[in-house]
């Protein structure tokens, strides 16, 4: 079963494949491409079921639309108006879905649970974000970048702040484009080490470097992310961590000491003057937006790949 679960159970052929799929598709797009469904498009008969567990703008909106632009039709589901928040089991929920839709697209907490689905599920299951890993984001970010810049493949990628999920599946994509990947954050905050392990076992550079000026200095692409993920908020000692996260912020004075072809993502949303401020995120070396838009292309791009088991 062709699931899109995590950048590392993948071959690289595959993720070049969806990279490389979207990028061309995009260049292809009609300006009114909601209108242009043809009996031949992808999706065209197929249903989509997506869960939403955790809010989100970006994902819902550009899997919904994405969906529809490639003929199919959606269903947004959230655990708490089902009964998979209220008891049923997710290997039942698995094997009832299978039965009505063609593919499960799921934004959970747990990964076990993205894991549960899809080992009982007949269908293709996408990982829309889970505590630990992003995998549709970061395939948003290597399109975004090679875009813009060429081939990602030896560039040099700088993540600042929280070693979070987002930062996972970065280091996944690291090791599956070969990239260079490192790391500047409160030690407390570091990636996961598996996450740090599988990028290591790929032969590219890896470092962690706690002094964000000299690591900003060789970035080709200066990544951050918010410092409270969504499954933390209630948890958090607030106080606490603003400060230790604080000299990682990616402001004016930090991001002048990088290249000028450096570029800056975050895949939103941003909490401006917190992790990034606004001269930063509205900056000239900004792409966020980019990285937004390119959500959808990326997306369209999986589901296909996941409905077709090819390109
Ligand atoms: N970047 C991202 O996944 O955004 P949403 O939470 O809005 O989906
Ligand atoms: N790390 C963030 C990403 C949001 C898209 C979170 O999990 O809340």
């Amino acid at each position: 079963m062709p699931h899109f679960l995590n950048l590392n159970e993948m071959t690289p052929n595959e993720l070049r494949d969806i990279v490389s799929h979207a990028i061309n598709s995009k260049k292809r797009k009609s300006p009114n491409s909601i209108a242009v469904t043809s009996k031949n498009a992808p999706l065209n008969g197929k249903i989509v079921a997506m869960i939403f567990d955790k809010p989100s703008t970006r994902t819902r909106v550009s899997f919904d639309v994405g969906i529809k632009q490639l003929g199919g039709q959606s269903l947004i589901l959230s655990g708490s108006d089902t009964h998979l928040g209220h008891g049923e089991s997710i290997s039942d929920t698995a094997k009832v879905l299978s039965r009505y839709v063609d593919l499960i697209i799921i934004r959970t907490f747990e990964e076990d649970a993205l894991y549960e689905l899809a080992k009982n599920a007949d269908v293709p299951i996408i990982n829309g974000l889970t505590n630990a890993t992003h995998p549709c984001q970061s395939m948003a970010d290597v399109m975004t970048f090679e875009e813009l810049r060429g081939a990602i493949t030896g560039k040099n990628i700088l993540w600042l702040g929280d070693g979070n999920n987002v930062c996972a599946s970065t280091l996944h994509a690291a090791g599956q484009f070969g990239f260079n990947f490192t790391f500047s954050g409160p030690e407390s905050l570091n990636p996961k080490p598996k996450y740090l392990e599988y990028a290591k076992s790929k032969n590219i550079l890896v470092n962690i470097d706690p002094d964000p000026e000299n690591a900003i200095k060789d970035a080709d692409l200066i990544m951050t992310d918010t410092w409270s993920s969504m499954h933390q908020k209630k948890e958090l000692n607030y106080e606490a961590r603003q400060k230790q996260l604080i000299p990682f912020q990616v402001n004016e004075q930090l991001i002048s000491k990088s290249k000028d072809e450096a570029i800056f993502m975050h895949c939103l949303p941003a909490y401006r003057g917190q992790e990034v401020t606004s001269d930063v995120i509205d900056g000239k070396k900004s792409v966020v937006f980019d990285q937004a838009e390119n959500r959808l292309h990326i997306q369209k791009s999986i589901l296909e790949w996941c409905i077709l088991g090819r390109l």
